[in-house]
């Protein structure tokens, strides 16, 4: 959550922190601000409300110089306001923006408080500035002070620091909450995630955690955890598909829905080859743990834990060896029995989700191995797994995942086909599984054609306050996550359900006012996913199907069927996704919330 960026340059900086800004509004947006050095004093400005209120104040009063930090806020500590907006100061000549949680704030508050700090923010973040300020006056450097300023702190955070007194550096520091380094030519700049800086570099450092950095123009040191000069790689941007640009798409969202036919395509590419599996896909060293898995633990947040959950269908099945899925918030804080020889496999878009992340840590010591499904390379999780594939979806900016969770899928289908293969799973039904892979790209397409008749069917959604989602087997985490994108964007109450449960509790509440969203397999559930159906129909409610082959279910009055293209029923969870994101997507339009970065939400929570 929130997003950090500072640059040193030759050049004026307010512009590349404006831009930076604007790149990283989906880490929040409820405030943000900036602060630049400019011959001795520090600027800053700083606005409630959106980057484009910050950028409009920017416009009336300029603020020249070379060095500069800035912060888009998701607000932990105190409500959105212009003085709980970072960059923090102490003093007039010290500035620093935070992202994560000082978890031990109050106490060195007080602590500060009674040396005659005055805070005037709400926030965890006053902490580091003042605590800053105060090494400083013991006779420390700046580089130093930051180092002992860092002793104090518990929790995690990323910063970035100017002083007036420094012109010619930036200082930044890391535990727990990304940041990365932008390497440019004569100028370098810090950032969130590499897509902050992509106007100004692709080249990028990664510090890892309990770094500190020093940043001139024409310099980069880092130290480690221990004060030791360190070496840390410089590697290039994989632009991977899509780009951080809107072009002629309304919505990030929707751009991203249809950027999938091309995704399936990426996601493909390099893993599958003759009908087979390249395994390789997944490290050198998969092979051999693949070899030793007796049961898979997944693990994820949000969208990505509906992911897992139709994993787990698929590797009981194909694979026939336990899997086990649980959000990872939970699963962090319990004592988990993990059985020899699990798997961990963590998914995650942004590889950066703090409980994720957590969850991975604590266990790691304890399972066979882990992998790390992700899409953005470089990230944590990525770096601290075994082994890791990639999804290959290019940057989603939209808070609500969409061509994120499709590729996930992909990428599980590809993992259960790897451990398939030790437990059982033919030459010939692996070639059948990755026949029909390589259908996606050209029936993503064939569904994008269904997005006129959603548009339509939304109208029926404007005005409901409560949904319900229905599916059985592999398409009840599909269901969920309908209603999870749906409640996100829409702000529509929705809940999912296994249709079987309808009759134990969720048929009480169907009336002509709760729309019912059915996605009908065309499998041997499907008889009796129509006798719900019935059950729904018969309390007046209205139903909207996703069915799957044109025989099976025809709209009658109260019945609203959109059938799907002939597809190989493997596919189904990933297909039937497509249509649930169209549906979201138009009834939010037409309700007129702001969809790409729905209220209260954030796409990277990097804090608890
Ligand atoms: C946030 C986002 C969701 C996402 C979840 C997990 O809640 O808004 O879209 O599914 O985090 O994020 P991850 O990056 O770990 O997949």
């Amino acid at each position: 959550m929130c997003g950090i960026v500072g640059a040193i340059a030759a050049r004026p900086v307010a512009g590349i922190l404006l831009e930076g800004l604007r790149r990283l509004e989906y880490r929040g947006y409820d405030s943000a601000g900036m602060a630049v050095l400019n011959q001795g004093q520090i600027g800053r400005l700083r606005r409630i409300g959106k980057v484009q209120a910050l950028a409009d104040a920017c416009a009336q009063q300029s603020l020249p110089g070379h060095l500069g930090i800035a912060h888009t806020r998701w607000a932990t500590h105190g409500k959105p306001s212009e003085q709980n907006a970072h960059p923090h100061m102490s003093g007039e000549r010290l500035a620093v923006v935070h992202n994560g949680i000082i978890e031990n704030f109050e106490p060195l508050k007080r602590e500060l408080e009674q040396q005659g700090y005055v805070f005037t923010s709400e926030t965890d973040t006053e902490v580091v500035a003042h605590l800053l300020d105060r090494e400083l006056k013991t006779g420390l450097d700046l580089l130093a002070a930051l180092r002992k300023t860092m002793e104090f702190l518990e929790g995690a955070f990323a910063l970035g620091v100017i002083h007036a007194d420094q012109p010619e550096q930036l200082l930044t520091a890391r535990k727990g909450s990304p940041l990365v380094i932008g390497v440019g030519i004569g100028e370098n700049f810090i950032a969130s995630d590499q897509l902050a800086l992509l106007p100004v570099t692709d080249r990028f450092m990664f510090l890892e955690d309990g770094d500190i950095a020093q940043l001139e123009a024409e310099r980069i040191q880092v130290w480690d955890a221990q004060g030791q000069v360190a070496e840390r790689a410089i590697s290039t941007f994989e632009h991977g598909q899509g780009s951080a640009e809107k072009g002629e798409f309304r919505h990030f969202m929707l751009k991203e829905i249809y950027e999938q036919p091309r995704v399936m395509q990426a996601v493909l590419e390099g893993r599958i080859a003759s009908g087979h599996l390249l395994e390789q896909a997944f490290g050198s060293d998969a092979g051999a743990v693949f070899d030793r898995v007796k049961q898979v633990q997944i693990v994820a947040c949000g969208t990505s834990y509906h992911a897992g959950l139709v994993a787990k269908y698929w590797i009981e099945e194909l694979v026939g060896i336990p899997c086990m899925v649980e959000v990872a918030s939970e699963f962090r804080y319990r004592p988990v029995v993990l059985p020899e020889d699990t798997l961990l496999l963590t998914l995650s878009q942004s590889g950066e989700t703090a409980d994720t992340l957590a969850a991975l840590r604590e266990v790691k010591a304890r399972v066979l191995a882990t992998l790390a499904i992700c899409n953005v390379p470089g990230s944590s999780l990525v770096r601290e797994s075994d082994l890791s594939l990639m999804t290959n979806a290019g940057p989603e900016i939209g808070v609500a995942s969409t061509k994120a969770f499709t590729s996930q899928l992909v990428a599980l289908m590809l993992t259960t086909i790897a451990l398939g293969r030790r437990h059982g799973l033919s030459a010939d039904k692996e070639t059948a599984l990755v026949a029909a892979l390589e259908q996606l790209p050209e029936l993503f397409q064939q569904l994008l054609a269904l997005d006129g008749p959603i548009e339509a069917m939304s109208a029926h959604f404007a005005e409901k306050r409560h949904a319900l989602f229905l599916g059985r087997n592999v398409l009840y985490p599909v269901a969920m996550e309908g209603a999870l994108k749906l409640k996100e964007i829409s702000y529509i109450h929705a809940e999912a359900y296994p249709a079987g449960e309808l009759k134990h509790g969720p048929l009480a509440l169907v009336d002509k006012e709760m729309p019912v969203i059915a996605v009908a397999p065309r499998n041997g559930m499907l008889d009796k996913l129509k006798a719900n159906l019935q059950e729904v129909r018969a309390r007046g409610g209205e139903l909207f199907v996703f069915a799957g082959c044109e025989e099976s279910i025809q709209s009658q009055e109260g019945v609203h069927v959109i059938h799907l293209p002939a597809l190989p029923p493997v596919l189904d969870p990933i297909a039937f996704t497509l249509p649930l994101q169209l549906l979201s997507y138009h009834v939010a339009v037409l309700k007129g919330t702001d969809v790409d970065q729905p209220r209260n939400l954030a796409k990277s929570v990097t804090v608890e």
